[in-house]
């Protein structure tokens, strides 16, 4: 099994180009089931969860073409797909229990084919992760949906789905991008309050309005959509990814370095940067990205993670491992997901001085931590063990680095790119 082997103490210095954003592309891919056109999608992440996802949807009956070569230091993947038919509604356990974005086939898959079987997503290491908002939102359209043997076996009504009224409880951005999928094509208005406004969102309506879509309050908590007979193919480029983004800017911020993040938007990272500030951290706006300077240790500092526009919680555990060698005291409290602290006994085991008490992590910044072999969670999980590592004394050892290919594109490149010294031992 693969390892990443890290020897710490290097500043970072340079720029690293930063992908398309998984968290888009796994809900621009199934948008191929909403029309029998083709639709292209370019800056598309090299990712195990992309391959997955396509692999998914060619079961389905969609084709789909790889093109563009991986230029020096960019990446112009783009991937053409067309479901000219949809050959089958079935969505299988081997397939959706590796990878739970697979449930964002269900609103396409009834709203095109007007069935959908797909198999109940498993457990996840961070948490229970439900799917019982996507089911409501979707019969708030008029789906019937069971459960049987494992599978949701859902019917949209004779004549499709129709518009309806969609309140959400709690922001979900994946019942958010599941019942979107399903309005565009359902018949009459359909209102989501409480929509999700992650960036990956306005994404989502951005391709679908390029798709023939009709939808306002893009980018709010109030989404109206007008549901279109048909749609028709287009070609849309993926978001840039600010996590990934995120992450490369807590390298500089552990490492003392300094980085621009090629290609990232401000826009979407107003909360990243904010804490990156507090934390001490120059941020530049420039013309080819957002540069992330650090001189000293990062300052300490309290943050809790929410919904977007605040702290994102797929930043939570990238800024644990950077304020662990922070100057004072920070506390990080977690509010998504019910066990996202799993990194913190991997942290502690090189030196880390982090107490968890129910939902709030307590981080007493340490003046250094020693490499260690440490073990791959879950795929933010995993990046906080490869920031540690690269400040760390000594070497480190992350196992089970599959977490991180599902997230990050080239990680080995782009970090020695900038001075790391880093590299994946495949003998492992
Ligand atoms: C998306 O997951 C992201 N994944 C996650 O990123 C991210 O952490 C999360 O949004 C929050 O920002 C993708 O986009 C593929 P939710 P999702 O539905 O859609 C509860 C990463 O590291 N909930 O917004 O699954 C749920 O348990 C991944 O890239 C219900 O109770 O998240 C959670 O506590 C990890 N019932 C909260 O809502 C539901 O039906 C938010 O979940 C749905 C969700």
């Amino acid at each position: 099994m693969d390892r990443i082997i890290i020897r710490g103490g290097q500043r970072l210095v340079g720029s690293v180009r930063i992908s398309g954003a998984k968290n888009a592309a796994l809900t621009l891919l199934p948008c191929a089931l909403l029309t029998d056109g083709m639709l292209t999608l370019s800056n598309l992440p090299r990712l195990a969860d992309v391959d997955s996802f396509g692999h998914l949807l060619n079961g389905l009956g969609v084709s789909t073409t790889v093109a563009g070569a991986r230029t020096g230091d960019g990446n112009d993947r783009a991937m053409t797909l067309h479901a000219g038919e949809i050959a089958s509604t079935v969505a299988p356990y081997d397939i959706v229990r590796r990878m739970r974005a697979s449930i964002l086939v269900l609103g396409p898959l009834l709203a095109r084919a007007g069935e959908a079987t797909v198999s109940l997503p498993g457990g996840c290491a961070i948490g229970n992760r439900p799917i019982d908002l996507h089911l409501k939102a979707l019969e708030a359209l008029g789906a019937e949906i069971e459960l049987a043997a494992g599978y949701l076996k859902a019917k949209a009504p004779s004549g499709g789905l129709k518009g309806g009224h969609v309140s959400f409880p709690i922001v979900s951005v994946g019942a958010t991008e599941n019942v979107l999928m399903a309005a565009v094509l359902a018949n009459g208005e359909t209102v989501i309050d409480n929509a999700a406004r992650e960036p990956e969102i306005a994404d989502l309506c951005r391709c679908l309005v390029a798709m023939g879509a009709e939808i306002e309050g893009i980018g709010s908590s109030r989404l109206v959509v007008k549901g279109k007979t048909s749609l028709h193919g287009a070609d849309y480029r993926v978001m840039p990814d600010r996590i990934e983004a995120g992450s490369y800017a807590c390298a500089a911020g552990i490492t003392g370095g300094d980085l621009l993040l090629e290609g990232a938007c401000a826009d979407d990272m107003v909360a990243i940067l904010d804490g990156l500030t507090a934390a001490g951290l120059t941020v530049t706006h420039e013309s080819e990205g957002i540069r992330v300077t650090a001189e000293g240790r990062p300052r300490g500092l309290s943050l809790s993670t929410a919904p977007f526009p605040a702290f994102p919680t797929d930043m939570q555990a990238q800024f644990m491992a950077m304020l662990a060698l922070g100057e004072g005291t920070s506390t990080l409290t977690e509010t998504i997901f019910e066990n996202r602290y799993m990194h913190v006994p991997e942290l502690a085991r090189m030196g880390a001085d982090i107490d968890v008490q129910g939902r709030t992590a307590i981080v007493r910044g340490v003046d250094k931590l020693v490499g260690a072999p440490v073990m791959a969670t879950d795929l933010r999980a995993s990046m906080s063990l490869v920031l540690a590592g690269l400040a760390a004394e000594g070497q480190t050892e992350v196992l089970r680095v599959y977490h991180l290919d599902r997230g990050y594109e080239r990680l080995e490149e782009k970090l020695s790119a900038v001075g790391a010294d880093i590299e994946r031992d495949s003998d492992g």
